[in-house]
């Protein structure tokens, strides 16, 4: 079959890369791409925001099936454009894709369908807002309702800092994201991704993850979109999964088909474990990046066909076949990020690196130029490998890491370290 899929970061090169080892794909288009998918794939210059583009493209090219990596596209509808087309479409509605695109829409569900969360309440308004932090006091979480790139979360440790984040968000900082605001309870716990495909009535797990978020060695610094991240997440433990799947999983699908908006996709629920419990931190309607890497490095080819059944409503009879391995990515980034950084720097090395179902560097943000790969985002190249053991896959990635020559990046040298 002829295969679209949307994006342009890791996330993307990972998933193409599982695709493309599935005997059933015959051709693959990425869009837009970028210089490392473009060594395994067709990249197309497509505004993947616009529905009618994207089917228009699909209708040009004969595609099949349309596997869509970021949330910008979902929240703007273009799985509902693509299958109202008649396309085979793996990715949820604009208002399925409210799990990620609306905060508040998310807590509500988790009121309704009685998900453990953290205690929360809604603002539209700053002086409200302001009045309700310092009745409940710090540490505190304020976040912008809408999609702010990952930006709009700010976790308070001081009622100073939550005051001024409820200013920047209604002072316009997230733009209409921070229209409405919502405050939370701060939860403590470790933190782990679970990834459910769901078809809308049928959830079948398909791995567990951790990142890492902070710029800093040992969790410390600046948020960023992840430095790195390995799965499995030891501290999921089968028990905790099936929590998870029995109260916060299971009862947001059904609410969301009762409510006339079924959600198909992934559902990537970022939860909080404490004293043997899970809580809901947040959803996303989308694959996680780097998580992606060290999934899709672990699915392998049966990748494609779990998001076929996924898209064709017959996840009751998918099986995912694990292998007792561990994987782990290792984000290297441009110097300065997450602040600001420059692109268009020359990456050597990556010529003459092994690319197996063991090891392999994906491409998040490069372009070539000249026969050359140069830097082209703030997430540059992320190294993953495969092991027996967490520790192996660590070493494996590291050594394609130190084989890289790129003095204008930098990478954390301890990822996985809260699992090793
Ligand atoms: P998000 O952008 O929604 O992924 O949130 C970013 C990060 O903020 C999460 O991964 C958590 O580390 C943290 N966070 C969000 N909500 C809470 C909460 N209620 N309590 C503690 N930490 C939180
Ligand atoms: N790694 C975090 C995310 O994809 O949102």
């Amino acid at each position: 079959m002829n295969i679209l899929i949307l994006g342009s970061g890791g996330r993307e090169h990972a998933l193409a890369w599982a695709v493309k080892q599935n005997p059933k794909t015959d051709r693959l288009i990425v869009a837009p791409g970028n210089a490392g998918i473009a060594q395994l794939a067709d990249c197309a210059e497509i505004d993947i925001l616009d529905g009618a583009a994207v089917v228009a493209f699909c209708a040009e090219n004969a595609i099949d099936f349309v596997i869509i990596g970021p949330e910008a596209p979902l929240a703007a509808g273009v799985a509902d454009a693509t299958r109202a087309a008649g396309l085979l479409t793996f990715g949820p509605s604009a208002a399925a894709a409210r799990l990620e695109a609306s905060k508040a829409f998310t807590k509500e569900l988790c009121d309704a369908c009685g998900a453990p969360t953290a205690a929360y309440a809604r603002f539209a308004d700053a002086a409200a807002a302001r009045a309700y932090v310092k009745a409940q006091g710090a540490p505190i979480v304020v976040k912008a309702d809408g999609l702010a790139a990952g930006k709009g979360v700010i976790v308070a440790m001081t009622l100073d800092e939550a005051l001024a984040a409820i200013d920047d968000m209604f002072g316009g900082e997230f733009g209409e994201a921070g229209a409405e605001v919502v405050i939370e309870e701060f939860m403590t716990g470790e933190e782990a991704s679970f990834f459910v495909l769901t078809d809308g009535v049928n959830a079948l797990p398909i791995g567990t993850a951790q990142d890492h978020k902070r710029v800093g060695a040992g969790d410390t610094g600046p948020n960023t979109g992840g430095m790195g991240a390995y799965s499995p997440a030891p501290v999921l433990t089968p028990a905790l999964q099936d929590q998870a799947m029995a109260q916060i999983i299971r009862p947001s699908i059904a609410e969301m088909a009762r409510r006339g908006t079924p959600y198909q996709g992934v559902l990537y629920a970022g939860l909080m474990i404490e004293n043997g419990q899970c809580r809901l931190v947040e959803y996303n309607a989308r694959f996680g990046d780097p998580e992606t890497q060290v999934l899709m490095m672990r699915l392998g080819g049966q990748a494609l066909d779990l998001l076929l059944a996924c898209a064709e409503g017959r996840l009751d009879s998918a099986r995912v076949h694990w292998a007792e391995d561990h994987a782990l990515t290792v984000v290297m980034a441009a110097q300065g990020y997450p602040g600001a950084y420059a692109k268009g720097s020359v990456i050597h090395g990556l010529e003459a690196l092994p690319e197996t179902s063991a090891d392999m560097v994906f491409h998040a943000g490069t372009r070539a130029q000249d026969g050359q790969i140069l830097s082209n985002g703030g997430r540059v190249l992320n190294a993953t490998a495969r092991g027996a053991t967490l520790a192996e896959a660590q070493a494996r990635a590291y050594a394609l890491v130190d084989a890289i020559d790129w003095p204008e990046g930098f990478c954390r040298r301890d990822i996985g370290w809260r699992a090793l």
